[in-house]
């Protein structure tokens, strides 16, 4: 968590003071409240300064401090208290929040603090050399069953791999960021299991939340097994990305709301974008390690450390058997196979290279020689 401060004088503006739209906003959100209860619009209104700035000034703090007839040092206080607002200028097309929270750093959230420092800048707050983009760690968002996750100003983007991480960066930049659906970057709706239904799945449609197509029938793990001699699964990556774009309807929604603006601006919000059925990952089918015929006595790939039996089924599905073939697996092939299996960094944080390195070397023995302990 970095201190939270206000930034230094130099970048500090000589006044704030609302545009006329955010004024009337302003004036209609603190009627809101009862009164004597109007300092409870603090947040909103600080929000909304932001939003017109792009970041909290003091002068802004200042200003929402008179407009509420609050302390100076009490607006300052919940403005360095939320990781939501922001400080100091950052990117003007994305600024990158990575949850750095236990759930998160357990499933990969330092590898996506590595693609901001090379894809953005080696400091967090710090903008890129185009001053679009900038980064920072911040605590749970609440999102831990999607871990690891990423906010950029309102939007969570949840399930991340390295690679998707890289394309949505990619995207903000060339000023695209609306191309990507917030939400699950895998095929899973919300915090639902990834890939389809686990309970309750006898007969019985799912309640849904939305009109977003049901996902692949509950046994769809096991029907993504291939055969050992199976063609190659599909995975096109220009459909993927045609995939991730806002569907039209969320742009006709967008348009009303627009319209609606107009007519109400009190009460306009924003409309929820459509939840479009989740992208499949983005997979380069010629980083997929090569497989092999079943060998007359495979390895046991459940002796590493992350292989159950599911996922030797599906490993052998995909032509792998033994320690050897994983053993060489290069640093593209083990995403292309950890996004097969929306493992989102797995294959790296149990380093199953040096496990099957060991196994293939001398077994069990050797495991023990390199790991202190017994495979499982
Ligand atoms: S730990 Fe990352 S969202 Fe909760």
């Amino acid at each position: 968590m970095s201190v939270r401060r206000l930034a230094e004088e130099q970048f500090q503006p000589a006044g704030f003071s609302f545009n006329a739209e955010n004024i009337a906003w302003a004036e209609a959100t603190i009627r809101k409240y009862p009164a004597g209860r109007q300092q409870s619009a603090v947040i909103p209104l600080l929000m909304r300064a932001q939003e017109q700035e792009g970041w909290v000034t003091k002068a802004a703090i200042e200003h929402v401090g008179e407009m509420l007839d609050m302390p100076f040092i009490r607006v300052l206080e919940v403005a360095t208290f939320y990781t939501q607002f922001q400080l100091k200028p950052v990117g003007t097309r994305a600024h990158i929040q990575v949850c750095g929270t236990t759930p998160c750093m357990l499933r990969g959230a330092e590898d996506l603090i590595h693609v901001c420092k090379s894809k953005i800048h080696p400091e967090p707050f710090e903008r890129n050399a185009e001053g679009t983009l900038s980064w920072e760690e911040v605590e749970c968002q609440g999102a831990c069953v999607n871990a690891p996750m990423v906010m950029i100003f309102k939007d969570a983007y949840e399930d991340l791999t390295v690679t998707q991480l890289e394309h949505i960066i990619d995207r903000f930049a060339a000023g695209k960021g609306s191309d990507i659906k917030p939400g699950p970057q895998v095929d899973r709706i919300f915090s639902a299991p990834a890939g389809a239904p686990t309970t309750l799945t006898d007969d019985i449609q799912p309640i849904r939340f939305n009109d977003t197509p049901a996902p692949a029938p509950a046994k769809a793990e096991e029907a993504s097994v291939p055969p050992a001699n199976a063609a190659k699964p599909v995975t096109d990556a220009p459909e993927t990305d045609k995939s991730l774009k806002t569907p039209v309807t969320a742009k006709k929604a967008a348009a009303e709301n627009v319209k609606q603006k107009g007519d109400n601006a009190d009460t306009a919000r924003p409309v929820e974008k459509e939840v479009a059925p989740a992208p499949a990952p983005v997979m380069d089918e010629k980083n997929r390690p090569a497989g092999i015929e079943r060998p007359e006595t495979p390895d046991d790939l459940k002796m590493i450390s992350g292989v159950g039996p599911k996922i030797e089924a599906t490993l052998n599905g995909l032509g792998v058997y033994t320690f050897e073939q994983i053993a060489k697996w290069k640093k593209a092939e083990r995403e292309w196979v950890d996004t097969y299996l929306k493992f989102s960094g797995r294959i790296e944080r149990d380093d199953w290279v040096k496990q099957a390195k060991a196994l293939a070397k001398g077994g069990e023995a050797e495991y023990i020689k390199v790991f202190g302990k017994k495979p499982r």
